[in-house]
């Protein structure tokens, strides 16, 4: 076996990239997705190891979606390795960072503080991670909140993180995954997206007003279809 250091698109304790990561990505590529995952670690592994595992399935998931829908994979997989990462952030910090960054949701932001990290993220990692494009933390924002106008890249973000296989298979996700591959990407989020709201409405939690403002343009839209 050769010495896994002498790679130097492979962390010393973390496995070598598989066959597909070769023939997808570029060693610069490579290497920053295996940067990523090392510091994605260094910030979870402690404190919610679990957490870390669902990021790195996110990614890996969102990284297949983007190959069955022509979307960028290389974009997929970091955005999908960090849209959680503020996520370990407890709530009350999340909601001063909120506070401070000028974030404006037209709520209470204890009513939606589960939105946030997402929110969050967004603005904080572009100065953390500079090299990565604009759209990658546009898809971190977009996977908690959604949107009207969500590209394929946000559509792959959001739909991996409701499906990936980490995640307990309810009904409605499953029925999800059942369509990756038999429908196209925006009908798969549109069952994604949809199956979040009913998730939420049979669980008694808060709806936030903009999900509704987003479900009614979509409809409004695949009615005029
Ligand atoms: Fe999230
Ligand atoms: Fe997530």
């Amino acid at each position: 076996m050769s010495d896994p250091t002498s790679d130097p698109t492979t962390a010393p304790d973390l496995p070598p990239a598989s066959p597909d990561e070769k023939s997808l990505y570029t060693e610069g590529q490579l290497a920053l997705i295996r940067r990523l995952e090392r510091d994605l670690d260094a910030r979870m592994a402690a404190v919610n190891p679990r957490r870390l595992a669902h990021s790195l399935s996110v990614a890996t998931t969102a990284e297949s979606l983007a190959v069955t829908y022509g979307v960028d994979p290389f974009l997929a997989r970091v955005s999908g390795i960090l849209h959680d990462w503020d996520k370990v952030v407890p709530a009350g910090e999340l909601i001063g960072r909120a506070r401070d960054l000028g974030v404006d949701l037209g709520v209470d932001f204890e009513l939606v503080e589960p939105l946030l990290h997402g929110i969050v993220a967004a603005r904080e990692l572009p100065a953390l991670y500079p090299e990565l494009p604009a759209e990658v933390f546009r898809a971190i924002e977009r996977h908690t909140t959604a949107d009207a106008d969500m590209s394929p890249l946000d559509m792959v973000v959001f739909v991996a993180d409701g499906i990936e296989p980490l995640r307990r298979g309810t009904i409605g996700i499953q029925e999800t995954r059942d369509l990756v591959g038999n429908a196209p990407l925006d009908e798969v989020f549109w069952k994604s997206f949809t199956g979040g709201i009913t998730y939420v409405v049979a669980t008694g939690r808060y709806l936030y007003p903009g999900t509704i403002d987003v479900y009614n343009k979509l409809v409004l839209r695949r009615s005029a279809r």
